[in-house]
């Protein structure tokens, strides 16, 4: 039975407290996969030093900063401890590229994330096309609507069984319906995104609405933004 604490204040929701100190790894980990919903998906595609190329997908993913560009990643070690391929060539080539995955490639994502023996392309395994990168060795995968290639930026040994890599956007390829080359709206509609729940779930990002921030002037004339 997991550690917890029940907590109640008058009036409000009973709340479950848990000391993240005195839980396994498993536990916190289902916590944080179930409560920071949904996640982005990365489909990662790196190359070998011998020139293979590899795919998988990685939801420990996110934006961090627009200045430098930098997308991180972590990526845990298999339970023997060896590097996962992605984590493997990323330190041998100090190049990786993020494949957006929209709903349409979804099911060829997951195939991506088989334990495959580290010779096996994963992207032929999934019926994916590859196409060369530009400024990275890294094949790009043609049906995702955007990559991103990057360049190692740097990896944070943040323990014994995982690192965070960043990378740094040096190259972009858009799907044209996908971004207004004008004002660099990106459509959400055509992008589809798809994201990582707790478990095994996902969620569409169709379900889209616009919510304006508000300046201190708005929000203290009494007519908030809406949701549109
Ligand atoms: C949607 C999804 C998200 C995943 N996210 C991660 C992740 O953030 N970190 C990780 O280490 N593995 C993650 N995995 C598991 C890897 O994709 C899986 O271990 C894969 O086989 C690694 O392949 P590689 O050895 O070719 O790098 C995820 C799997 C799926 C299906």
């Amino acid at each position: 039975m997991t550690d917890f604490e029940a907590t109640s204040l008058p009036g409000l929701a009973e709340t479950v407290t848990f000391d993240f100190g005195k839980l396994t790894p498993r536990e916190r980990y289902k916590l944080l996969i179930g409560a920071v919903v949904p996640r982005p998906i990365a489909l990662v595609t790196t190359v070998s030093a011998e020139g293979v190329a590899n795919a998988a997908p990685f939801s420990f993913f996110n934006c961090l900063s627009a200045d430098p560009a930098i997308l991180a990643l972590g990526v845990e070690y298999r339970p023997s401890g060896a590097q996962k391929d992605t984590g493997r060539n990323i330190r041998e080539t100090l190049a990786f590229s993020v494949n957006i995955v929209s709903d349409a490639i979804l099911e060829a994502m997951n195939v991506c994330a088989v334990p495959f023996a580290p010779g096996v392309d994963e992207l032929t395994a999934a019926g994916l096309t590859a196409a060369p990168g530009i400024r990275v060795p890294c094949p790009r995968i043609v049906e995702s609507p955007v990559t991103f290639e990057c360049r190692h930026h740097t990896t944070l040994g943040i323990g014994n069984s995982r690192e965070i890599i960043l990378g740094e956007v040096v190259y972009a390829h858009f799907h044209a319906q996908a971004v207004n080359v004008t004002n660099l709206h990106v459509d959400p509609a055509v992008v589809d995104a798809v994201g990582r729940m707790g478990g095994h779930g996902y969620a569409s990002t169709r379900d889209y609405f616009d919510l304006p921030t508000m300046s201190v002037e708005q929000w203290q004339s009494g007519k908030p933004a809406q949701r549109s």
